[in-house]
Formats: C-alpha cells, sequence, structure tokens
C-alpha cells in the first residue's frame, strides 16, 4: 500500500490454499492438503473431521495473476482474494474416494495419528504430514480443521470476465478431484484405486435411481452398475440403501447412498447435489420411488390416497425438475419414468393410484415433446404385477379390495429383474433412438 501511495501501480493477490494444476497436479509436495490425501489413502483411513478444505488450482491463480498485470489500468489498487468461494467438506472427499474405488474406513481422529506414526518410518510425506500436524494442531484436529477462514471475493469474481475467464472460479467438484487422483497415482505419490472391472455399454455413464431401496429400483440399480454405470441411490431409508450400496460395492461396481424423501423438494436437491460432487452430472435418471395402496374410491382412506399422489406424482415432478436443468445444459440425458399397466388402463381397487400413472403418463409424454428437441429421452414404463413389497396389503388399507382386486396368487407375476432388463434396453440405445414407452406385463395375465 506504501507503494501504491508514491503512485507505483500495484494489485494485491491473497491467495487461500494452492493446490496442483489441472492438467498435471503438479502440486507443492509440502502442501497440507496434498499430505492429507496421502495421509488417508496410504492408511486407508479417513478421520473423523469437522473440516471444510478451501483450495484453488494454481494454473488459474497464475492466469488470473498474469491477466490482471496485463491490465494495469483497469486493476491497479484493488486486492483480489483468491480463496475458493465453495469450499468442500472433508468427508464429502472421503465419500468420493470411496465411490472411486478406495476402500477406506472411518476412525478416529486420534487413531488415525497411531496408525501415521507406524507408517511414518517407511513413508517420507506421512513423516512431513505428522511433523506439520504436530506444529498445527498440537491439541487435537477439531481445533485446527475447525477453523476456515472467509474472504470477499465479490471484487474477484465481478473482474473474471474482464480478464477472460467467464466460466468462473473453479469448482472443487468430480471431475476436477478424478484428474488429481489419477495424475498423482501415476507419478506414485497416491495409491491406484480398484478399478470398476465391469466394462458394459454404460461405463463412466451416472445414474440415479429412485426407489433404490426395494423392488423394481434395487433391481435397476444393480443391473445398471453391472453394465458400468456409476450409480446414486435414493429412497428414504439409509439402512437399505447401505445394503444395496454394499451389493453392487462387492460386485465391483460404484455406488453411492443419497437418502432422500421425494416428497421434499429439498431432499431431493441435496441428493441430486451429493450425487454431483460424488458422481459428476446424473446422464440417466430413473424414477422407481412410489406406493400402492388397494383402496376403493368410497373407502375414506384419505391419508393413503393424498400419499399416493404426493409419492407418485409430486415426488416425480421433484427429481424431474432437480436434474432437468442439467440434462438441458449438457444437451442429453434420458429420463426412465416408472409408469405401470395402470397408467393405460383404469384397475378397479385402485382408482387413485390409477389417476396417478395417468398423471405420469401424461406428464411424461408432453415433457418428451418439450425436450425431445434438446437431446433428451424420455422413457415411460408400464410393468403389470411385479413381485415386490409394493403388492403388500398394508394394515390400513382397504383389505376387501385387496383380497378381490389383487393379482397375487392368480398368476406368475414379473420378478423385478425383468422390468429391469427392459429399462436396460432403453438406455442402451443409440442417442437417435428414442424407446418411449415399455409394456411389460406377465404373459397371463394381459391388459
Ligand atoms: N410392483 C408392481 O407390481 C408394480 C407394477 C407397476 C408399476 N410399479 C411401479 O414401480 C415402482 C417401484 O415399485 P416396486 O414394486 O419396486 O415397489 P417397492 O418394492 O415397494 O419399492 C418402492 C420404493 O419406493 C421408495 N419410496 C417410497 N416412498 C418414497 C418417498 N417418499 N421418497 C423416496 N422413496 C420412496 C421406497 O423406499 P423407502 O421406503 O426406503 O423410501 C422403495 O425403494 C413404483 O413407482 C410402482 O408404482 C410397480
Amino acid at each position: 500500500m506504501k507503494a501504491r501511495a508514491r503512485g507505483m501501480p500495484v494489485i494485491v493477490y491473497r491467495l487461500g490454499n494452492q493446490a496442483g494444476d489441472r492438467a498435471n497436479a503438479a502440486w507443492n509436495p509440502q502442501d497440507l492438503t496434498l499430505l492429507m490425501l496421502q495421509g488417508v489413502l496410504r492408511s486407508g483411513q479417513a478421520p473423523r473431521l469437522n473440516w471444510r478444505l478451501e483450495f484453488t488450482p494454481v494454473d488459474f491463480t497464475s492466469e488470473v495473476i498474469v491477466r490482471a498485470m496485463a491490465q494495469l489500468s483497469l486493476h491497479a489498487g484493488k486486492i483480489f482474494h483468491l480463496v475458493n468461494p465453495q469450499p468442500i467438506s472433508f468427508d464429502l472427499l472421503c465419500d468420493w474416494l470411496s465411490v472411486s474405488g478406495y476402500t477406506l474406513r472411518r476412525v478416529d481422529y486420534a487413531d488415525w495419528l497411531v496408525e501415521l506414526r507406524q507408517l511414518a518410518e517407511a513413508c517420507q510425506p506421512i513423516a512431513s504430514l505428522l511433523r506439520l500436524l504436530e506444529e498445527l494442531a498440537p491439541s487435537g484436529g477439531s481445533q485446527y480443521f475447525g477453523q476456515l477462514s472467509t474472504f470477499d471475493s465479490r471484487q474477484l469474481r465481478a473482474a473474471l470476465p474482464s480478464l477472460g475467464l467467464e466460466s468462473g472460479y473453479p469448482a472443487i467438484e468430480s471431475s476436477l478431484l478424478a484428474v488429481y487422483v489419477a495424475r498423482l497415482a501415476e507419478r506414485g505419490l497416491l495409491p491406484r484405486a480398484r478399478r470398476n472391472t465391469s466394462g458394459g455399454a454404460l461405463l463412466g455413464k451416472v445414474a440415479m435411481v429412485t426407489g433404490a431401496s426395494s423392488g423394481i429400483g434395487q433391481a435397476v440399480a444393480q443391473a445398471l452398475a453391472r453394465d458400468g454405470c456409476q450409480v446414486a441411490l435414493v429412497a428414504r431409508r439409509a439402512d437399505q440403501l447401505e445394503q444395496v450400496r454394499q451389493g453392487i460395492l462387492a460386485a465391483q461396481g460404484v455406488a453411492v447412498a443419497c437418502p432422500a424423501d421425494v416428497t421434499s423438494r429439498a431432499e431431493v436437491e441435496a441428493a441430486v447435489a451429493r450425487c454431483r460432487s460424488l458422481l459428476g452430472q446424473p446422464d440417466i435418471l430413473v424414477n422407481s420411488a412410489g406406493v400402492m395402496y388397494y383402496t376403493r374410491a368410497f373407502s375414506g382412506l384419505t391419508h393413503l390416497t393424498d400419499r399416493t399422489i404426493d409419492v407418485n406424482c409430486r415426488g416425480l415432478v421433484h427429481t424431474v425438475e432437480a436434474v432437468l436443468p442439467i440434462m438441458l445444459d449438457r444437451g442429453g440425458g434420458h429420463i426412465v419414468n416408472l409408469s405401470s399397466d395402470a397408467g393405460r388402463a383404469p384397475f378397479p381397487g385402485l382408482a387413485v393410484y390409477t389417476g396417478s400413472k395417468f398423471f405420469v403418463e401424461g406428464y411424461s409424454r408432453a415433457l418428451r415433446l418439450e425436450v425431445a428437441s434438446r437431446g433428451l429421452r424420455v422413457t415411460c414404463v408400464q410393468p403389470g404385477d411385479v413381485r415386490t413389497p409394493l403388492q403388500a396389503c398394508r394394515d390400513d388399507a382397504d383389505s376387501e379390495a385387496h383380497k378381490e382386486f389383487s393379482g397375487q396368487g392368480k398368476y406368475t407375476m414379473l420378478e423385478p429383474e425383468d422390468v429391469a432388463r427392459a429399462i436396460l434396453y432403453a438406455v442402451q440405445q443409440p442417442p437417435h433412438v428414442g424407446v418411449n414407452e415399455i409394456l411389460v406385463e406377465s404373459r397371463e395375465a394381459p391388459i
């Protein structure tokens, strides 16, 4: 500031943590973030830490400095903060590493330090990390890692377009992390990830499946993962989702649990954000969350009719509306909606359910007309009776209607895997093919 007062053209750059560049991950070997990454992956342990990581790829910082200096008349006298305005949580980073093929065990910070001390004898970066941690956080992790400085970056954000950096501040997201981990592993600075060995037609695609904790959604998630998709599993029961996820991981697939109630727009948006951070932008959305209660229109079970409309209609719209901007932005994507043969013909004992599936049909058809020219596909799958928990009669449902109208015990129902195969067929087609509707029923019970 003194130089500026004497008439010198000065720009002040205040840098936050600098990470490797976005092409090669060339990174200061003594940087804490890099050493922490090495500590986590070499120990196979993720310490419980309330840490929000902030870093900026160093090539972005150098671009800003060089370009601003080339426009001294515009920028002299300004202070630019190069501190990432969107830090990510350490938990999310560890989740991302897990879904990217690293096996990590959650441990307490103190136990992690014990493990690091053993590794330090044979590994120089771990010894450096321990020294840094003893210096920065002598009384435990929570004190040091709990602090995050925030800076006002409005001045920099306002200047980015004039610096020719319209795409804005680099986000710390899955694609950047993937480059870092791959390049650092190539140079032997990080261990290599266990690869996803399922190499089907959908390798590298990201799919989001609602209703993945049971029945058709679960079978679809498993089939997509077998075919190479990375799958975000959505439903309310986190414990069930974790079981499905473990099954997919055991089969060398990639999956992440994103618990959410689809009737809540906020929870759906949080699930999509989690999918984007951990796996990337969804290429495929399968809407399988749904409920079905046998209730005749005059049985007065209004809480069940409300629930049917909330989950089957509103819930489906919530997820479509949450992913649609992403797919439209990218000019591609496939939305698969679980309708029903009750979306094509009325079924007694299921008036509101039938209505909800007619809604799914009408909504999907109009949606298809709106987005087909923008590169998107919309498929309606219309299964007949499938042997899943949906077919059970709840205690508070209309048991007489269930007895009279349910298909249970009357013919051989479809299995969830039969529907999953039909969905796989639709999503594996080349981009110019739209499999718009699939009616798949028990051979013995056509409508
Ligand atoms: N089974 C059939 O005969 C049949 C026939 C035609 C069409 N379908 C349609 O296929 C879809 C899947 O049915 P299914 O047979 O697989 O049923 P299911 O086994 O009962 O599974 C339903 C799934 O929906 C989820 N779900 C329910 N309410 C939810 C909410 N509010 N938020 C998030 N997830 C919710 C459940 O998970 P949580 O409980 O963990 O939230 C579960 O994963 C439904 O849309 C259904 O209408 C089924």
